[in-house]
């Protein structure tokens, strides 16, 4: 499969969010990245549910919503409602991952976990089969700009030996300090969604910065 790429919002001009959501709109963006920080599972707050339905009245394009909260079974069903498309919840955070995970889907959403850096791949051996996403955190979570761990590499390898019999398609997708140095190695080691925050929005250009991440090939 080809890679896509999910720019996050984390890193667009809050008060020109429409604005920002557009220009993703028209450009070679697949999904749209959207950080969700409580202030308790990662040291930092982005924002919540009313903004997603407000970028949601904009996207043309699904909502991969990624949660850094603790107990993300209280609000999947609000997220879900605000528009998300796709929901990750924190390996860490959640002590009945498979009953999560389940309830994802019962919603009717992708559903994803996602690793910190310091979180082994093997812990999904028993659940990888009922996963449509894994996202290998390449920071630690909590701010967009941080610098990429190239441990990562190694933990998308593991993953896609893990996910080749019992998940062949699932997105493995990274998420943290990708930019268009990296991007070619971590198509080659088997990555197959991009996020990008920062790369994206401090550029001058971000829409040709999202198409050259696009057309990016393995090295
Ligand atoms: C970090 C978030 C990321 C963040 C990435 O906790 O999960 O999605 O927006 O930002 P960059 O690409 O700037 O590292
Ligand atoms: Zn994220």
């Amino acid at each position: 499969m080809n890679h896509l790429i999910a720019p996050s919002v984390l890193a667009a001009d809050f008060a020109n969010l429409g604005r920002d959501v557009e220009m993703l709109n028209v450009s070679e963006a697949d999904w749209i990245h959207v950080d969700i920080m409580d202030g308790e599972f990662v040291p930092n707050i982005s924002f919540g549910i009313p903004v997603v339905e407000a970028i949601k009245r904009y996207a043309k394009k699904p909502l991969d919503v990624h949660l850094m909260i603790v107990e993300p079974d209280r609000y999947l069903e609000n997220f879900k409602k605000a528009g998300a498309d796709g929901i990750t919840v924190h390996f860490e955070a959640c002590v009945h991952l498979h009953r999560t995970i389940s309830a994802i889907k019962e919603l009717g959403c992708k559903a994803g976990v996602a690793l910190n850096p310091h979180t082994p791949v093997s812990v999904l051996e028993d659940i990888i089969q009922d996963l449509d996403l894994v996202l290998i955190m390449s920071v630690n979570p909590g701010f967009g700009g941080q610098k990429f761990i190239s441990r990562t590499y190694d933990k998308i390898r593991q993953l896609k030996n893990l996910a080749a019999n019992r998940n062949p398609s699932l997105y493995i997708e990274v998420d943290g300090g990708v930019g268009i140095n990296n991007t070619a190695s971590l198509i080659q080691a088997g990555a197959n969604v991009l996020v990008a925050g920062n790369a994206v929005f401090a550029s001058e250009n971000p829409g040709e910065m999202i198409r050259k991440l696009k057309n990016s090939s393995p090295e």
